[in-house]
């Protein structure tokens, strides 16, 4: 990664879909970094996303070995199917590469141990899209927290209700237990992650768990119609949810702090994510806030900001999200939100799924075997 401080660094988009739109937006945007190729399973698809985004020029790739050749590649944006970024993001460590990964970041914890693993060997930097961490309520809560306005935290809660079904360009693949496991891996590890945000005491800092109880429910597993909540009726779906739709669980972290967490694709509704944290001398319910730092407060104090309550990508604060990735690399320092950072958030949902085999609470960290 020599002459990173006189070139820019160089980015290759991998996966051209939805959310890639976004990592190449905000790559552009940086002025430390240039996309010098995307590649994808189809060349096409490259190709069409490179044009959309003005890139002329640019490597395109339907290989991710040849990609990860291409001449000045620093950053890897890792934005395929999660069943396949286990394996690229083992690829692009090997290739020396930094590496953006998106959410879920793996379909197991095997995949997880494997993927640690390279990272480590290679000494290469990572961030996980757990993007909420840069929305600017979440930014604004974590900062009440820091400046003590909540008090001692002892409960978070956060639940990813979001009617995830054939409108999503990803849906064939996480629908299916194979390739999708289960809701809160496919969603709602948003949700896991706030919990562990909000419960984290540092302004940067993300809470450990250390037990989980969960319980799996809802109407939709099996069926193969959908309700259009816009139309207020059924139609057909792409294919069945093979999982439940709806899972709820409580966390236990090592700091004391009790979390409350849920994913619902079974709800008919718009896209909603509500958050709430509870301390000593404070509460946060959304962007409205009660504290002791507000002595007269008669009602609410409500914070004008932008809310976690879209699930469209271009809503998402993914500039936020590569540009604390490129000072960390031009730093030499680790991002809060990076792949060992994650692997807590995912284990709580592995937990949940060993939790209704074994109908006991179970233990964390769980074994990777
Ligand atoms: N952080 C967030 O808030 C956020 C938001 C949205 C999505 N995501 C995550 O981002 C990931 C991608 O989601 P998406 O919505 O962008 O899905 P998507 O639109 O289906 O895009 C994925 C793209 O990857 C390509 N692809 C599929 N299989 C591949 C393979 N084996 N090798 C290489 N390329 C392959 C496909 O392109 P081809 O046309 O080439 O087949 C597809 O367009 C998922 O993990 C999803 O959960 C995160």
């Amino acid at each position: 990664m020599a002459g990173q401080d006189q070139r820019k660094m160089g980015v290759l988009v991998h996966g051209a879909g939805w959310v890639s739109t976004q990592h190449i937006k905000a790559f552009q945007k940086n002025p430390h970094t240039q996309v010098v190729a995307v590649s994808s399973r189809k060349l096409e698809s490259a190709r069409r996303r490179a044009d959309e985004a003005g890139l002329e020029g640019i490597g395109l790739y339907d290989d991710l070995g040849r990609a990860l050749r291409h001449e000045g590649v620093d950053i890897v944006c890792v934005c395929t199917p999660q069943h396949v970024h286990a394996e690229n993001t083992i690829a692009a460590a090997e290739a020396g590469k930094h590496i953006v990964i998106e959410k879920p970041i793996a379909n197991s914890l095997k995949e997880i141990q494997a993927m640690r693993s390279a990272v480590r060997k290679a000494r290469v930097k990572t961030v996980v899209s757990f993007v909420l961490r840069w929305n600017p309520l979440f930014e604004t809560v974590k900062a009440l927290i820091e400046d003590n306005a909540l008090g001692e935290i002892y409960a978070t809660e956060a639940d990813y209700q979001h009617d995830i079904g054939s409108w999503w360009s990803g849906f064939e693949d996480t629908r299916k237990k194979s390739t999708g496991v289960s809701a809160f891996l496919v969603g709602g590890c948003h949700a896991i992650d706030a919990v562990r945000w909000f419960a984290g005491r540092g302004r940067f800092e993300a809470a450990i768990p250390s037990e989980v109880f969960a319980y799996s429910g809802g109407y939709r597993k099996g069926r193969d119609e959908e309700f259009d909540y816009t139309l207020n009726r059924w139609k057909k779906a792409k294919g069945p949810l093979e999982y439940d739709g709806f899972e709820v669980a409580l966390v236990k972290f090592t700091n004391g702090v009790i979390g409350k967490v849920s994913v619902n694709f079974d709800c008919i509704m718009p896209y909603t994510f509500p958050i709430e944290v509870f301390g000593s001398h404070g509460t946060v319910k959304d962007n409205r806030v009660w504290s002791h730092k507000y002595p007269g407060q008669k009602s609410w104090v409500t914070i004008p900001t932008v809310l976690p309550d879209s699930a469209e990508v271009t809503h998402h604060p993914f500039q936020g999200q590569m540009d604390h990735f490129v000072d960390c690399i031009l730093a030499d320092r680790e991002s809060h939100c990076n792949l060992e950072d994650a692997a807590h958030t995912h284990e709580i949902a592995f937990a949940a799924l060993k939790c209704y085999r074994t109908k006991k609470p179970v233990k964390l960290p769980l074994n990777a075997s």
